[in-house]
């Protein structure tokens, strides 16, 4: 007999299926959540995140690989070089745009994972970021719970997140359409309130190291104490 699903399975699978579309209409798809329901800039992205990049880097729900490609070139136009990199992504089809985008890139090596259960050894990291994603995650303390056992002491967390739409009524009315529409699609499983992401972050063990708020976005680098 095939044992019932737990509220977890089910949401994973949920995931799967939202992001089974084809890379292409996930990047058009994608600049519109940014510029509307985030409400922030590709080039906040590329500073936030490009500025996280130790020698030996985590990049957490990779997606495609679309932001990471271009923090990659960001890199590369700057003059500055990367170490060894593992990406990971839970949706097959991201995954494997990720894959095609990456392949020959010996520095990369990508795999399927839940952030909530990594096959990854302790302390390993300098640094992860998770670009796009905490709020897509079903379970995000576990999400957290297990970047912080990744990390080196000392490593640092980049995260974004989608905060409730804040600011005025006709852009605020147009991010909640937005979120309600991520939401039943699958593709976000809930924006936070201020208060509560900074929390638990900070009970997986982080410390705040810098944040600010961008648009309906909470940026934050965290730091796992020496
Ligand atoms: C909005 S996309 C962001 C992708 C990429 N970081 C970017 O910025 O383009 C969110 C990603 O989170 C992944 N994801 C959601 N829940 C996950 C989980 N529990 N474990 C790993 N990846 C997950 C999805 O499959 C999806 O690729």
């Amino acid at each position: 007999m095939i044992p019932p699903s737990s509220d977890e399975d089910v949401s994973l699978a949920k995931i799967e299926r939202a992001y089974d579309s084809p890379p292409w209409w996930y990047d058009v798809r994608g600049f519109f959540i940014l510029t509307f329901a985030y409400r922030s800039t590709l080039w906040e992205q590329v500073r936030l995140f490009g500025n996280n990049i130790g020698p030996v880097h985590l990049e957490g729900a990779i997606g495609s690989g679309t932001l990471f490609g271009i923090i990659l070139w960001w890199k590369r136009f700057t003059r500055k070089s990367i170490g060894s990199v593992v990406g990971f992504d839970y949706a097959e089809a991201m995954l494997a745009g990720a894959i095609r985008r990456f392949r020959g890139d010996t520095r990369i090596r990508l795999l399927k994972a839940d952030v909530g259960s990594l096959d990854l050894p302790s302390s390993t990291f300098d640094t992860a970021n998770v670009a796009n994603a905490v709020h897509c995650f079903p379970d995000v303390d576990a999400g957290f719970r297990e970047l912080f056992r990744v990390l080196k002491p000392g490593g640092t967390l980049a995260m974004n997140v989608l905060l409730y739409p804040r600011g005025a009524a006709p852009l605020r009315w147009i991010a909640e359409r937005i979120d309600q529409w991520g939401m039943k699609k699958g593709i976000l499983y809930t924006p936070y309130e201020l208060d509560d992401i900074k929390r638990r972050i900070c009970a997986a063990g982080f410390e705040i190291e810098w944040d600010d708020i961008t648009g309906n976005t909470y940026n934050v680098r965290a730091r796992k104490p020496r």
